[in-house]
């Protein structure tokens, strides 16, 4: 670390205290912006810990559809984002009108809707997921009520596939991970044949027919704590890499090339500094459509 990025560490943490605020980030942030984050986490688990903050405002250092998340269920907070423009572009692929033509098109379907969304999309479904616990949500629907799962549809096929359930999907997917491909899996494999395969479940089908474990970025942080082998090749985002490495240092981490997240390296250090400064780029959502979409996440968050 520089000289500068620790006196802006210091400065942060100043600015935090001064400003009654908490910053909290996904495990694809920048290394620095995970060190100035007081807790680091999958998508779940930050939604989880916005509710339990005492600070009145959170500094959340993600993309848009996460700080939307953790304004929705914690409205009396002031959620801000350094870069408001990081968004998820799997979320842009379905609008809430596209989810009401589905409901008229499966009037008895459920609605389920990956976190990675916007709060329009949110507001229209039934229930949301995210990617460590979308099997569970979607086996606590009873099996003879059609399931719609939006916007993600590798990670829908995933559900479909374990649960051997007929599942409508929506035709949405991460770039990022998609643009992993199983010829360059299988390549990674004959290079290094004692690694352990750990891939997220917005990879493709054919990538995650190639891994022993699918899981979400923090349970696979949690995995390697629990597995004796040494290799992992890692098939997700690679900010994952900066805590992998610091948690086990005795451990190597192998990973494809491409699989790059740029909105989520938006948000920068002099960012983070800026919006605690100035308290700005506040993430809001309209009630009408936050009191809707909260339902969708509670009923997420009571199973
Ligand atoms: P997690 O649920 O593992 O946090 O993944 C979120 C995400 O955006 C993956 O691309
Ligand atoms: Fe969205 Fe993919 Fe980036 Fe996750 S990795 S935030 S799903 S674009």
């Amino acid at each position: 670390m520089t000289v500068t990025e620790l006196e802006l560490l210091e400065r942060i943490s100043e600015l935090k205290k001064h400003q009654d605020a908490v910053v909290i980030a996904h495990t694809y942030q920048l290394p620095e912006i995970q060190d100035a984050a007081d807790f680091v986490g999958d998508s779940l688990e930050l939604s989880m810990k916005v509710r339990e903050v005492d600070a009145g405002t959170v500094v959340f250092c993600g993309v848009r559809f996460m700080a939307e998340t953790a304004k929705i269920i914690s409205p009396e907070k002031t959620v801000l984002m350094p870069d408001p423009g990081a968004g998820c572009p799997m979320a842009d692929m379905i609008t809430a009108e596209d989810v009401v033509r589905l409901k008229r098109n499966y009037p008895d379907g459920k609605v389920v809707c990956y976190v990675n969304s916007t709060a329009d999309v949110k507001a229209e479904s039934d229930i949301c997921c995210t990617s460590s616990n979308a099997v569970r949500i979607v086996d606590s629907i009873p099996s003879k009520e059609q399931v719609i799962f939006i916007p993600d549809m590798n990670l829908g096929t995933y559900v479909k596939n374990k649960l051997s359930r007929d599942i409508i999907l929506w035709p949405g997917h991460c770039s990022v991970h998609s643009s992993i491909t199983a010829q360059e899996v299988l390549e990674l494999k004959n290079k290094y044949p004692y690694a352990k395969v750990l891939a997220h479940p917005e990879c493709r089908t054919a990538v995650l027919e190639l891994s022993d474990y699918i899981l979400s970025t923090s349970n696979m942080i949690r995995q390697v704590g629990k597995l004796d082998s040494k290799e992992y090749i890692i098939l997700t985002e690679e900010g994952i890499l900066y805590p992998l490495n610091k948690k086990y240092p005795d451990c190597m981490f192998h990973h494809p090339k491409r699989a790059l997240c740029l909105n989520m390296k938006k948000t920068t250090i002099d960012l983070l500094t800026e919006c605690l400064e100035n308290r700005q780029h506040e993430i809001t959502v309209p009630d009408n459509i936050r009191e809707r979409a909260a339902k969708a996440v509670y009923n997420m968050l009571e199973i």
